[in-house]
């Protein structure tokens, strides 16, 4: 399985502000096919809590902050995102939460595929024994 990883994006920064870009497979891992984007999030709420089975996706927190879990089968690490230049890859096959958003948070993703909702896992108990079937 691919591992998760921060993607450190190019900036270009002058008098007149700063630039970031990402381009499919040299930048990014993957070719983007969707992109959406996570804002107005209510104090104390959490996102995500489901896993992919094929989808890629990137995190970026083009504003404001958030935090991500990744939870591998039981194995947890949390991410801060806070800068528009830096990305969290995440393959499938992880648990993913997100929450601590701050007030004017935007959570960008860019994802490997079209929206399927067949591709999600939505139930903890499933995704783990999903992972644990050796002939997934
Ligand atoms: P949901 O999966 O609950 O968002 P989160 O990332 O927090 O888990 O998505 C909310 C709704 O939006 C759900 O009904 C599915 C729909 N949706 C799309 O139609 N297309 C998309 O690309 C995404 C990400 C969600």
């Amino acid at each position: 399985m691919a591992n998760f990883r921060l993607i450190n994006l190019p900036v270009f920064s002058d008098p007149r502000g700063s630039l970031t870009f990402a381009e499919a497979n040299k930048h990014l891992p993957f070719a983007v096919k969707r992109a959406y984007w996570i804002y107005e999030v209510p104090e104390g709420q959490m996102r995500g809590d489901h896993a992919h089975k094929e989808c890629h996706e990137i995190l970026i927190a083009v504003n404001g902050s958030f935090e991500v879990e990744i939870n591998i089968r039981g194995d947890i690490e949390v991410f801060s995102l806070n800068k528009p230049h830096i990305g969290l890859y995440i393959p499938p096959g992880i648990w993913t939460k997100e929450g601590n958003f701050s007030q004017n948070a935007v959570c960008l993703v860019l994802a490997s595929h079209p929206y399927n909702e067949n591709d999600y896992i939505r139930s903890y108990q499933e995704y783990l024994s999903f992972y644990n079937d050796p002939i997934s």
